[in-house]
């Protein structure tokens, strides 16, 4: 694999691999304090045009536990704000011959261009609402971890599912491992034709007992004008995941940043059924396992 642009592009093959290199490096670290050199020489391109404090963190930290260099770039603070395009910065730090760029980005499809201006390989870290492939295989990974396989589990995505690429990467994924996806919003927040990625629709809660995992989205304030949303308080009363909603035999996943008593109430987020912080954790032995992938 010399790229990593979307969850749908993967096989089981692929992702197989990645989920034992991602187990073996959860071993080595709980038995070694040593850095590995596999990515000795190897250099990787953070290249941020959005913010991030989960995926930046841990593809650096991923980097640097294989012995890679990193060069961390963020769009604020750098020439991009003097009007320097992407694709003179790709060519400009392209000049340091990165083996790897990982890249976020408001728009959708820039990894994929990315690829035809750069010899490194592209490993998409979130473009636009389009797919954040890394973010569905350290779900999968925490998961896996939690309850041994996803195949034949039921997933239910719930909130703005219109603006997650996090739903989109994680409905691909998921169905290529075995499981059933179900989204779940106010029709606002649903794309027309969403079902034809492989999930179901509901538009209210009343059958999300059904769920083995609830996965809860982001309300992505940031992406979306007042049209989308009657109120925040309609949509805490209809579709916020808090104890009432949470069963007892149900796992609770959110990606990051939460808004804290908008999508999920602070009652849920910290209990047992929670993987919040599996997921942070997911991340960095993941992404090691994805940037060994691509950089064999
Ligand atoms: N889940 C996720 O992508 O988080 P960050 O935006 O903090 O990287």
């Amino acid at each position: 694999m010399k790229h990593l642009l979307g969850s749908s592009e993967l096989n089981r093959a692929e992702v197989d691999r990645i989920m034992a290199k991602a187990q073996q490096y959860v071993e080595y670290q709980a038995a070694n304090n040593e850095k590995l050199r596999e990515l000795q020489g190897k250099r990787v391109l953070n290249l941020f045009y959005e913010a991030s404090t989960r995926t930046r963190s841990s593809f650096r930290l991923a980097a640097q536990a294989l012995s890679a260099e990193v060069i961390d770039f963020a769009a604020s603070g750098s020439s991009v704000e003097k009007g320097e395009s992407l694709r003179d910065t790709v060519q400009t730090l392209s000049a340091y011959d990165p083996d790897a760029i990982v890249i976020r980005t408001p728009h959708v499809g820039v990894p994929e261009s990315l690829t035809q201006w750069t010899q490194a390989s592209v490993i998409n870290a979130g473009d636009g609402k389009h797919e954040h492939p890394t973010q569905a295989l350290l779900d999968l990974f925490a998961l896996k971890q939690r309850i041994g396989s996803v195949e034949g589990k039921h997933v239910w995505i719930v909130g703005d599912v219109a603006h997650s690429r996090v739903a989109r990467s994680n409905i691909g994924l998921l169905n290529l491992m075995g499981a059933t996806v179900t989204v779940c919003g106010p029709p606002t927040l649903i794309p027309r034709d969403i079902e034809t990625l492989g999930c179901d629709v509901e538009y209210t809660l009343d059958r999300v007992e059904e769920a083995d995992v609830i996965y809860v989205l982001r309300i992505q304030r940031e992406r979306m004008d007042e049209a989308f949303l009657p109120s925040e308080s309609e949509f805490r009363r209809l579709f916020q995941i808090n104890s009432s909603r949470l069963a007892p035999h149900q796992l609770l996943m959110h990606a990051g940043p939460v808004n804290r008593g908008l999508e999920v109430d602070a009652d849920v987020i910290d209990c047992p059924q929670s993987m919040i912080i599996d997921q942070v954790r997911a991340g960095l032995v993941v992404r090691m396992a994805v940037l060994s992938e691509v950089l064999r």
